[in-house]
């Protein structure tokens, strides 16, 4: 169990972290999620030991650490830009950490080839110089960089984030998948709201330094418990005051006619479902319809105030645009503060 307990951290006068507090369970894989520039790589680096808070206790494994040095913590860190040695082989960079551990020549080299596989590096791999890796591949190297220590937390910063799309996907799978083979203790630092909806087992939000929601994915995505949470996680519609009090009037008596209030693209329908009861119904009418393949948005013109809506047609005919629209929502998944 690790916790960040009152941590502030300053550079100069600059605080960048105000007053920390977390909890991250035993085996757990918890994502550090916000913008660039809201503390995510300094509240990680101070986990590590590179950084020193002005204020506050580190506890890992439920003992003080503030004052341990990096390598006592036995913390695994992989970075965005891989940090491997380019002069090395993929074998000499794996098993770097364990030549500074002088670990004996058999003992390595079974400790290396036992991680390879696990992040699957074949033989032939480990021989070749690492910048003649692909991207993808010299993160894993760099990953196993950091296993092969056999840390009891794994640190990862962006580690994704210089990937291309489709391999970050694939990878993001492959990470998982490690991680609860292996059931270590993980802390994901990233401003990829889907890389940490998909990956996590828990999510702590950071806005400026300060965390604004700690939750699962689905707390975090259905149940945002701010304005900035639930704009920074996913499209979403921000209703205008004119569109608020229709759905008040209209059904959602249960809604705040004092906004401001959101609700997510998906949650805006566009056919009557099933089982209507409770929605609430507005008319408008099609100004845009965008084709994403998997899905199309929908930009709707009610009453002068503009809806957008998530739709997944299979097959169905779309709505063209000019022609009269039905919105369908239930009151139930807009978010009010
Ligand atoms: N070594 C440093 N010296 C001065 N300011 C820093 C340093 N590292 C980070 N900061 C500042 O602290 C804030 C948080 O930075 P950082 O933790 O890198 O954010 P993130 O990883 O979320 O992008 C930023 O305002 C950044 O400019
Ligand atoms: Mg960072």
């Amino acid at each position: 169990m690790i916790s960040y307990d009152n941590i502030e951290v300053t550079f100069g006068d600059h605080v960048a972290i105000p007053d920390l507090n977390l909890t991250i369970e035993e085996g757990e894989f918890f994502t550090l999620l916000g913008p660039s520039g809201c503390g995510k790589t300094t509240a990680l680096r101070t986990l590590a030991g590179f950084i020193e808070p002005s204020r506050g206790e580190i506890y890992i494994d439920g003992k003080p650490a503030t004052n341990l040095p990096s390598e006592k913590r036995r913390v695994g860190m992989v970075f965005q830009n891989y940090a491997l040695f380019p002069s090395m082989s993929v074998g000499e960079n794996i098993a770097f950490g364990l030549a500074v551990k002088k670990t004996k020549k058999d003992e390595t080299k079974r400790l290396v080839a036992e991680i390879a596989d696990q992040v699957e590096l074949t033989a032939d791999q480990l021989e070749k110089n690492v910048s003649e890796l692909s991207g993808g591949q010299q993160q894993r190297v760099a990953i196993a960089r950091a296993l092969v220590l056999k840390p009891r937390i794994l640190l990862l910063d962006e580690p994704l984030s210089n990937l291309d799309a489709k391999l970050r996907v694939q990878l993001r799978e492959q990470l998982k998948n490690l991680q609860s083979d292996l059931g270590i203790t993980t802390v994901y630092v990233t401003h990829d709201q889907e890389e940490a909806l998909t990956m996590s087992d828990r999510i702590a939000v950071f806005n400026k330094g300060v965390v604004e929601q700690v939750g699962t994915p689905a707390d975090i995505y259905d149940r945002s418990a701010t304005p900035f949470v639930c704009t920074f996680i996913g499209a979403i519609n921000t209703l205008s005051d004119d569109t608020l009090r229709r759905l008040s009037s209209g059904g959602g008596s249960t809604l705040d006619p004092d906004g401001p209030a959101y609700v997510r693209l998906e949650k805006v329908l566009l056919r009557r479902p099933a089982a209507s009861e409770g929605y609430i119904h507005l008319d408008g009418i099609v100004e845009k319809r965008s084709y994403h393949g998997a899905y199309s948005t929908y930009v709707i013109d009610s009453h002068g105030s503009k809806l957008r809506a998530m739709v997944t047609e299979n097959g169905g005919s779309p709505l063209v645009e000019g022609s009269a629209a039905e919105l369908y929502i239930d009151p139930a998944s807009i978010l009010q503060y």
